[in-house]
């Protein structure tokens, strides 16, 4: 590629103009590959067009969330908040990401207590007071994904249960705080891993953020525990979720064998979790769905 030449993001403008100082820097950069260290491959770098895509994707998936806070009661079931989720999307011009993604017969997730992640909403699940929910949305607009998830407590809630979804939000906060251009994706499993074990919780392990954008999951996978300094190498334009699974007793989970989606944790006891989804800036992060 030459100064001259269309730039290789698809912005339409000059080389020279756009990532030109960018491929320079990448390309003096040194990657240790004791740390895994491992530089972004050009196909997650987003330009200004698909950043304002998920960017609008994020309005409607955030609307979804907020519509949510108003329908979680004791005594509603999980279809009711699915299906009032699903037609705000649809109704803003989006499409339910969730829905028949992999098989996933619902259009969001709804996972209570023990539940650590794709709980499949039914008509026979009621909140009832004293749950703590997390409800998980991912928004298609124009073919731009964005997925955030929030807690959400069901009437008074045990001051365990909600000091457990308190710290799960500071461990994503600090997660996307250690998110910084041209520094390394481990800092935030670090910052994330940190926080959860100073408050005597656990981190899941087999799941994890990942890059998102013009597919629902992309490069790369985003652990919530590591190393500082370890990694793919973070850059302008990459757009990513961070979403630690935060457990009260010890990080194993497993996958419902009869519905194959509903995760738990193996000992049963509470988990809670937060996502947004980001775009690393030259400067920082900015949150596109939340
Ligand atoms: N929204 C989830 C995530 O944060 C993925 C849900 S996949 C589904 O990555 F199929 F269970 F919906
Ligand atoms: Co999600
Ligand atoms: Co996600």
């Amino acid at each position: 590629m030459t100064r001259n030449d269309l730039c290789w993001c698809g912005s339409g403008k000059k080389y020279k103009k756009c990532h030109l100082a960018f491929d320079e820097r990448l390309n003096d950069m040194k990657f240790d590959i004791f740390k895994g260290q491992a530089r972004p491959p050009k196909k997650i770098i987003n330009n200004e067009e698909d950043i304002e895509g998920i960017r609008k994707s994020g309005v409607v998936n955030d609307g979804a969330l907020d519509l949510m806070t108003t329908l979680v009661r004791p005594g509603v079931d999980t279809l009711t908040l699915n299906d009032a989720a699903h037609e705000y999307i649809v109704s803003h011009g989006g499409i339910p990401a969730c829905l028949n993604y992999e098989g996933y017969p619902k259009s969001v997730c709804i996972s209570i207590n023990e539940v650590v992640c794709h709980g499949i909403p039914s008509k026979k699940t009621i909140l009832k007071e004293g749950d703590i929910v997390n409800i998980d949305i991912t928004t298609i607009l124009n073919g731009y994904y964005a997925d955030a998830s929030r807690m959400y407590l069901v009437g008074n809630v045990s001051p365990a249960a909600e000091h457990l979804a308190k710290v799960a939000r500071e461990c994503m906060e600090l997660g996307i705080a250690a998110a910084r251009p041209w520094h390394f994706l481990g800092d935030v499993g670090a910052a994330c891993e940190e926080h959860a074990h100073a408050n005597g919780y656990s981190v899941v392990t087999d799941l994890g953020g990942h890059g998102v954008g013009k597919q629902f999951h992309m490069e790369p996978f985003v652990p919530h525990v590591g190393e500082v300094d370890t990694g793919m190498l973070l850059v302008p334009g990459m757009v990513l979720t961070v979403e630690p699974m935060i457990n009260a007793g010890k990080y194993k989970v497993v996958t419902d064998k009869s519905d194959g989606w509903t995760v738990t944790t193996k000992d049963r006891s509470l988990s809670a979790q937060w996502e947004k989804t980001i775009l690393i800036t030259e400067t920082g992060t900015e949150v596109l769905s939340s």
